[in-house]
């Protein structure tokens, strides 16, 4: 067991949501935290109240997308404590929509945010971690990177492409003692969905012949919230997934989306099919 004190771990995605939970677990525990976001007054209130003496949190906003961002920040982190022992990639949204009518450039800037991003800031940690043989890398998947639903497809491949990629850099990382992991929150409750509602209203509102479908898969958005989690069980498996010495490849929360993993690691594919079907 590997303890938070003093520990320098950047948090993308920060300014609300399991990003914001995190921070705060990570700091009343002893880090010392780098959180980032687009927005800064979010982002600098956090700051000021995780630690109003601005000794062991650091706000640097910047859009992850952006690899001048990335790279201040990094550099920032750097500037200031010396070091990065962990990164938490939590940052994302999720496009909503019929593959068929979804613009490509618009698929591909969920890509660019979930994925491609993702992987061009641990590409910037990675090098100092190898050489230290030691350091921490968490993702922040879905269950949504196990099941895929239609409607959500988009955001639900991004997150299957980072169950792949967590393996494999697990792997390749491993002889250098980098840990790697992936988190797979169930439906929690955040800005995830306002922000989604928001990012996909013009091709919700032009579904065409999909329009009909979309009562009953807000329906089941609704439904979900019955039994949502708070960011606060994410931020704790973040935290135990920190201060492991062997991280598990996956941590799944809350018990929902353990129930759901169980249902598709049972039933044949055409049971989940007919389970995610669309209907009117
Ligand atoms: N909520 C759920 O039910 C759920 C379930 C499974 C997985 N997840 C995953 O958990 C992670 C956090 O989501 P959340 O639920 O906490 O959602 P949220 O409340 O909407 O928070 C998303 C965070 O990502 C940041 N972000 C988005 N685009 C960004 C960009 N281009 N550059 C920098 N920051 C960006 C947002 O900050 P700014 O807008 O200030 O930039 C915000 O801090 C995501 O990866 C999501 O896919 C969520």
């Amino acid at each position: 067991m590997r303890a938070l004190t003093g520990q320098v771990i950047i948090i993308t995605g920060a300014s609300a949501g399991i990003g914001e939970a995190t921070a705060r677990r990570l700091a009343r525990g002893g880090a010392r935290v780098v959180i980032t976001a687009r927005r800064p007054d979010r982002l600098e209130a956090l700051a000021r109240e995780l630690d109003p003496s601005g000794a062991n949190v650091l706000a640097v906003a910047g859009d992850i997308t952006s690899d001048a961002d990335r790279r201040k920040l990094v550099a920032a982190a750097r500037a200031k404590f010396g070091r990065i022992d962990g990164l938490v990639n939590n940052a994302g949204y999720g496009t909503r929509g019929p593959v068929e009518i979804v613009p490509v450039e618009t698929i591909r800037k969920n890509f660019e945010t979930n994925l491609f991003s993702l992987i061009a800031l641990t590409q910037l940690v990675v090098p100092e971690m190898r050489e230290r043989g030691d350091g921490c890398i968490v993702n922040i998947g879905s269950v949504a990177g196990k099941i895929a639903r239609p409607l959500s497809t988009v955001y639900d491949s991004t997150k299957h492409a980072l169950e792949a990629i967590t393996d494999g850099l697990r792997g390749e990382l491993k002889p250098f003692g980098v840990r790697v992991t992936l988190i797979r929150p169930g439906f929690i409750l955040t800005e995830f969905v306002d922000a989604a509602n928001a990012v996909s209203k013009e091709i919700v509102d032009q579904a065409g012949p999909y329009a009909p479908f979309y009562k009953d898969y807000h329906a089941g958005t609704q439904r979900l919230r019955t039994f949502a989690g708070q960011p606060d069980d994410i931020a704790r498996l973040v935290e135990r997934a920190l201060m492991a010495d062997s991280p598990a490849a996956r941590y799944n929360g809350p018990f929902h989306a353990k129930f759901f993993l169980f249902l598709k690691w049972l039933l044949p594919a055409a049971a989940l099919s007919f389970i995610t079907r669309l209907r009117k």
